[in-house]
């Protein structure tokens, strides 16, 4: 991708799968050429292409794997999760993505569906070139799958008020926990791990997805839109009840009764979503989902301690690190610190 480097660049390997990208995405003409030189300018965190990198350096090793096929598999991944993204901006009808307009406000809904659907061709061209690890194909065509599924779940439960933690786990799974788990997994692949290996990535990638989902609905209640680059109070607004909502609604029926009373698929009033959002502060709501999160970070960090004691460990825990700062209120700067290591 071309434009201003930002700090996703100085990761190790990132420029490379950046390059990757733009020629798997050009030449296209007119229209399609501009949306697409708007989605390379504004790209994102590259937390899945880094920690399907990161991953395949730390099972390898330190042994020269191929790098074509792990830049061509972390762009895949990036490209897969910019066309969830494109998707879910179209279904939440979000009016920002990254600091900007999103797509389907720019250039309507049908041309962001189809800009979704041609990434996804193009990730999974990718991910069938010749040489490349059929694992891996078929790991990250469950993603995808699992990725509408947790969508069409979360759709299914929309005002359900009474969402157990269990069901909201699932829906974090199927949309977010798998797809950082299979990123993991599949750096794994490429370097030719044991499956002991694979299944500790697996494992770190779960919890990380899984602690990342709930900080990011934390932020829905919590975050400023300039410094996310996209909206705030959404879940609330689209009927959406996540683990602070939850948490309230269990400890404190009353709340629960409120929301019972409204008609049925119908959000809550602007001021009962603002009650709502000051209930979950006063209520230590949002302090239980924070350790939740806190808990699963842990839990990746520990899932680390099956790998090798390698730089790139600590390029995975210092990444684990990063995603409870967030929280802090700082700039939304989580770049892990970079410590300098080379990809073979
Ligand atoms: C963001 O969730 C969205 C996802 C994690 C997954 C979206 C998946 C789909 C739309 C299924 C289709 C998939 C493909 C590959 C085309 P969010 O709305 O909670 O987060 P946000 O606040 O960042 O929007
Ligand atoms: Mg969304």
């Amino acid at each position: 991708m071309t434009g201003k480097p930002d700090s996703a660049d100085s990761f190790p390997g990132i420029s490379e799968v950046k390059t990757v990208i733009r020629n798997a995405l050009y030449p296209a003409p007119d229209r399609l050429g501009e949306i697409i030189g708007r989605l390379l300018e504004n790209s994102g965190k590259m937390l899945r292409p880094r920690l399907l990198l990161a991953c395949a350096a730390l099972a390898g090793c330190g042994k020269k794997l191929k790098s074509n096929l792990l830049f061509e598999s972390a762009a895949a991944v990036e490209l897969i999760h910019t066309a969830s993204l494109i998707h879910d901006d179209i279904i939440d009808e979000a009016a920002s993505r990254r600091g900007r307009e999103t797509l389907h406000l720019s250039w309507g809904p049908g041309r962001a569906t189809h800009t979704g659907d041609l990434l996804l061709a193009r990730a999974f061209a990718l991910l069938s070139r010749p040489g490349s690890n059929k694992n891996l194909l078929l790991l990250l065509a469950r993603t995808v799958a699992h990725l509408c599924r947790g969508e069409i779940y979360q759709m299914d439960q929309r005002y359900c008020w009474e969402l157990t933690e269990r069901q909201y786990y699932q829906i974090n799974y199927y949309k977010t926990a798998h797809f950082m788990a299979a990123c993991c997994e599949a750096g794994g692949w490429l370097a030719g791990a044991s499956s002991p290996c694979r299944r500790a990535l697996w494992h770190y990638g779960l919890k990380l997805g899984q602690a990342f989902q709930i900080v990011d609905d934390i932020l829905d209640y919590t975050g400023c839109p300039d410094r996310l680059g996209k909206p705030v109070g959404n879940d609330l607004e689209q009927g959406r009840t996540t683990l602070p909502l939850i948490h309230l609604f269990e400890t404190q029926k009353y709340y629960l009764k409120m929301v019972r009373m409204l008609p049925a698929n119908t959000a809550p009033p602007r001021e009962l979503q603002r009650i709502l959002r000051e209930a979950v502060k006063i209520n230590g709501s949002l302090d239980y989902a924070i350790a939740a999160a806190r808990k699963k970070q842990a839990e990746a960090v520990k899932a680390l301690l099956h790998l090798p004691e390698r730089p790139e460990r600590q390029m995975l825990a210092d990444i684990a690190a990063a995603l409870t700062r967030r929280l802090s209120g700082s700039p939304d700067d989580w770049q892990p610190v970079d410590p300098g290591v080379k990809l073979s």
